[in-house]
Parts: C-alpha cells; sequence; structure tokens
C-alpha cells in the first residue's frame, strides 16, 4: 500500500471515533484530508466541526459541514488529527503544517485525541523530525539562541521567499538535534519561553488512540 493509501485507511477507521449527533474537532494535514473526504458519508449525522485551521475549514465547509468557533461551543467529545510523529507513550511532535497552536488549542477543549497516521510515524523517541515552534516574529532570535544552547539549530520557515506566516500571524521556528526523551519536560521548559507561542511537542495534550495504518490494516494503539 502506498503512503497515501495507509492514510485514506486511518482517516475512514477514524469514523468510529465520530460521537452522532455532537460538534467534532478536526486538525489539519493531508491525513485529516483523508478523514474529511470520509466525514463527507455521515455529515448529516453530527453537528458539526471545530476546526484547528483555515485550511480545513475550507474542506469542511465545502463538503457542507457546519464550522462552529471553538469558543461557541464547550468540551468537544473526541479531536482527530494527524502528526509527524508519536511515540510509544502517545507524545507527539506536531506543527509540519503550522497549524500547531489552534491544534493544540482544540485538543485541550477535547476529551480524547485520536491521532490517525500512517506506520512510518511511530519512533522509538521524538526528535528526528525538526519540532515546530510557533513564535512571535520579534522573540525568533532569541529563541533560537535558546534551543542553540541545548543543542538544537533553530531554522526559520519560509514560505514563496518569505517567513511563513501562520494562521495566527505568527512565524515558525523548525528545530533539528533535539532528542526528546522527557516530552512532558521539555514542554513545559519551552512554552514557557518568552515569545514563544506554542511548541509542537504535544505531551500535555497527547494522544488517547493512534490509528496507525500498516501494510496489514488498522493497529490501534491505546495510551
Ligand atoms: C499540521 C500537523 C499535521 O497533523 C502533521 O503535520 C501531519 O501531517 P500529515 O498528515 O500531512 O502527514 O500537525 O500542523
Amino acid at each position: 500500500m502506498t503512503q497515501d493509501e495507509l492514510k485514506a485507511l486511518v482517516g475512514q477507521a477514524a469514523l468510529q471515533y465520530v460521537v452522532q449527533g455532537e460538534i467534532v474537532g478536526v486538525g489539519t494535514g493531508s491525513t485529516v484530508n483523508k478523514f474529511i473526504e470520509a466525514l463527507a458519508g455521515i455529515k448529516d449525522r453530527i453537528r458539526g466541526a471545530v476546526s484547528s485551521s483555515v485550511a480545513s475549514t475550507e474542506r469542511l465547509r465545502a463538503i457542507g459541514v457546519p464550522v462552529f468557533d471553538a469558543n461557541e461551543v464547550g468540551e468537544l467529545a473526541v479531536y482527530i488529527d494527524g502528526a509527524d510523529e508519536i511515540d510509544g507513550g502517545g507524545h507527539m511532535i506536531k506543527g509540519g503544517g503550522a497549524a500547531l497552536t489552534r491544534e493544540k488549542i482544540v485538543a485541550a477543549q477535547s476529551r480524547s485525541f485520536v491521532c490517525i497516521a500512517d506506520e512510518s510515524k511511530l519512533v522509538n523517541a521524538l526528535g528526528n523530525f525538526p519540532v515546530p515552534v510557533e513564535v512571535v516574529p520579534m522573540a525568533a532570535g532569541r529563541v533560537t539562541r535558546q534551543f542553540a544552547a541545548m543543542g538544537g539549530r533553530a531554522t526559520l520557515r519560509m514560505k514563496d521567499g518569505a517567513p511563513l506566516v501562520t494562521d495566527n500571524g505568527q512565524h515558525i521556528l523548525d528545530v533539528s538535534g533535539l532528542s526528546i526523551t522527557q516530552p512532558v519536560a521539555f514542554e513545559s521548559e519551552v512554552n514557557q519561553w518568552p515569545g514563544v507561542v506554542t511548541v509542537g511537542v504535544f505531551a500535555h495534550q497527547k494522544a488517547s488512540v493512534c490509528l496507525l495504518g500498516t501494510a496489514s490494516g488498522v493497529r490501534t494503539l491505546k495510551f
């Protein structure tokens, strides 16, 4: 099976976690796009969605799913999103699609986080994938030096020759060279650096379940 087929497999499998008559939290990325395609088939059985990005909002509206602002609704039963890496404890690196801040907000508003990913995303320790960090632009230089002091190399994410601007009007640093063996402590530390909006380590908002697409089918990991 191709990686695209594995993503479609877990996108379809995630439908079983969508609670009928309720509002579902929806993440961002190519795997979530497969979930949104599958959601089209049951859209009349849900009230709507809270979305983690402008891109997902557009896709949800295109298939006729009402999208609510996070402030209009209370706690959600379930949040469904992909990951760039997930370890054996359900901790993840996210933000490859630059939507990490809104993803963490919707995840925090949800009782359970169902991660959908192909098997290439499962790792022993987080950090091979560069950690995305959303920063207020004026803090980028100092945050870069703080990462250097812990052995990380931070690079400003670019798009079309200019710094990428997130849905929140901020910039992204991608930090390589880190091996994150203590994800909860790492997330807590980096998140309190001035100018850091969100670090793309999801340890406090870790997955409850991961639906992993493998050559032999969907493997369900529970954390
Ligand atoms: C976006 C994310 C995505 O969930 C992550 O990048 C995985 O994306 P994909 O499903 O395309 O591999 O965190 O900010």
